[in-house]
């Protein structure tokens, strides 16, 4: 869906980005991550021409992304910038109209769009004549993707959407759009400089270092295959929490439910223990699950 090729970008006398390659498949969740400074947000402006590379090219459905004008470029990606970026002198419902605006929409359809995204995001409908400083940091992130989303775009781009969230709202935040349909589908590029992020929302991690990658691969072959010493003490202080998120419940214990990490199993059974009496009398305990877990590491 997207193929960016040896992208190089340069700030005066120093490389921001230095000859990026990378491909992200319809439906895909990609993550640039890395420390500030690195060339996240250069690379992603890149994606939607914010910011014009000194020399490489990025494909979008295979069409040189130059072919087209920026404007009509961007109307088919969604961006979700760092800070949340919506405009302060403009209303909630201003804001998030700003795109329907641009194609044309009757303001019918605007609203019923806006309804729409207000209900599976959870935001109160009576902010929408609301400032954006008079909502709390994320009910301002709720409605910045909600600003991308309105004319739901097939492909979006966000820098560091929960950058600035207090640490207990973003991760109950994530959890929230990681099963929200309206992202479930769409072809993501995320910037993250927080590796817990990287981990939970990527389906692949694109590791970056001083504008190159220094790696790029699904969480676990990052994990357990690094391609340098970078990648593995970037993740080492982290390695034991990483692990648990990024290995299946079903790798350690076959037949066991699809799709959750080890970690999910343990929040959920942390919530059971609290109630014990609510458990059958087989469950999982967390001890059996770490068990199998030191023997699949072991494997
Ligand atoms: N518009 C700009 N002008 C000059 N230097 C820039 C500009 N944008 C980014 N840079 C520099 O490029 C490098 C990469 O920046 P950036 O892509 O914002 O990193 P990250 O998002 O990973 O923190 C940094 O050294 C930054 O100072
Ligand atoms: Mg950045």
């Amino acid at each position: 869906m997207i193929k960016a090729a040896h992208l190089v970008k340069k700030f005066g006398s120093s490389t921001a980005v230095n000859s990026i390659s990378f491909d992200v498949k319809e439906g895909e969740n990609l993550i640039l991550l890395g420390t500030s400074g690195c060339g996240k947000t250069t690379t992603l402006r890149m994606v939607n021409r914010l910011t014009e590379p000194d020399s490489g090219t990025i494909f979008l459905n295979g069409t040189d992304i130059r072919s087209q004008q920026p404007e009509t470029l961007r109307r088919g990606i969604g961006y979700v910038l760092q800070n949340h970026g919506l405009f302060p002198h403009y209303t909630v419902a201003e804001n998030i109209a700003i795109v329907p605006r641009l194609l044309k929409w009757e303001s019918s359809k605007t609203g019923k769009r806006a309804d729409e995204l207000f209900e599976k995001l959870n935001l109160d409908p009576a902010i929408k004549d609301k400032y954006p400083a008079a909502l709390s940091g994320g009910q301002q992130q709720r409605v910045g993707l909600a600003r991308s989303l309105m004319v739901n775009p097939p492909v979006l781009l966000m820098d560091e959407p929960f950058g600035a969230l207090d640490n207990l709202t973003r991760i109950s935040i994530r959890k929230e759009f990681r099963v929200l349909d309206e992202l479930v589908k769409k072809t993501i590029i995320m910037v993250t400089h927080d590796v817990q992020e990287a981990f939970e929302m990527g389906d692949r991690i694109c590791l970056m270092d001083k504008g190159e990658i220094m790696q790029i691969g699904t969480p676990e072959d990052l994990l357990f295959r690094p391609a340098n010493n970078f990648v593995a003490n970037f993740l080492d202080e982290q390695r034991l929490q990483l692990e648990l998120k990024s290995v299946l419940l079903e790798e350690i214990l076959p037949g066991s439910a699809k799709n959750i990490s080890v970690w999910d199993q343990m929040e959920s059974l942390l919530q059971v223990n609290a109630y014990p009496d609510d458990a059958p009398g087989d469950a999982l305990t967390i001890e059996s699950l770490m068990a199998a877990f030191s023997k699949y590491k072991k494997r």
